[in-house]
């Protein structure tokens, strides 16, 4: 039986995270620039999207641009821009025909005005889908994302609005970046690193985490499915005891 098949269709995870890893060890292997590995990285990035939705998964994530990525050579930031912008105007036909919503999570301001206008034509094109949400982390830190919810709800607090005794983990999560979505159920990660590196740490408090050795612009359909086969075959205890459940 291929992977494919072996995936149990009533057990997809709701939400999936993916931390896109390795594209400039992959370009260093073929002995070219850093930016190559992001460019073909992008392929890796439409099959991920086209496999997803094909899977039912309603919410994928990927961690395209940290809030620490602008301290990278600003040759290599500048290609990542620019790829993002390129990669939008390209899948734009893909999110149209697959009926899938762009969103994005971080400090979008920061961006450049050509890649902030971009996403917010294509965020508007496809704001009625729902076939499956993509989110984008751009500029984004988990951090930062937590020092910002706390302090709309600071504000909150000093106008009255909220008293601090109600403040509860769903008051929290509203706040969030990620306000209209579900916890992630699975995070990724590729390349063989093993860290967090500051994506989603709220959200991932009850994540099942994979790590895959292969590098992102190698990431194929196959690999996420051994990734969400592995995620079946986990108890998701949230807790409780083995026999609580069942
Ligand atoms: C990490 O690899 C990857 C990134 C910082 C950028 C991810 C971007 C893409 C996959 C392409 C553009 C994305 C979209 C959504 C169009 P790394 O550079 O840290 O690799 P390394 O650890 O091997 O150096």
């Amino acid at each position: 039986m291929s992977l494919k098949e072996q995936i149990n269709t009533s057990k997809i995870p709701q939400h999936v995270a993916i931390i896109m890893d390795g594209n400039g060890r992959w370009a260093k292997s073929q002995g070219m620039m850093r930016a190559f590995g992001h460019e073909n990285g992008t392929k890796s990035v439409k099959t991920v999207i086209e496999t997803s939705v094909k899977l039912g998964i309603g919410y994928l994530t990927l961690y395209a641009f940290s809030t620490e990525n602008w301290k990278r050579p600003k040759l290599e930031v500048n290609a990542l821009m620019r790829l993002l912008v390129k990669s939008l105007r390209s899948e734009l036909p893909l999110f149209h025909s697959k009926k899938v919503r762009l969103n994005i999570i971080g400090d979008i301001n920061s961006l450049p005005d050509k890649a902030k206008r971009e996403l917010e034509s294509a965020i508007e094109e496809t704001k009625d889908y729902n076939e499956m949400v993509l989110t984008l982390a751009l500029s984004y830190g988990a951090r930062e994302e937590l020092v910002n919810t706390f302090q709309e709800i600071a504000d909150k607090v000093k106008n009255n609005l909220i008293s601090p005794h109600l403040i509860t983990e769903q008051v929290i999560k509203e706040h969030l970046y990620t306000k209209s979505m579900p916890d992630v159920d699975l995070l990724i990660r590729t390349s063989g690193e093993q860290r967090i590196s500051n994506f989603l740490l709220w959200q991932i408090a009850y994540a099942e985490l994979f790590f895959s050795p292969v590098l992102w612009p190698d990431f194929t359909a196959e690999h996420l499915y051994e990734a969400i086969l592995n995620y079946q075959q986990r108890e998701r205890r949230f807790g409780k005891t083995s026999e609580q459940l069942t």
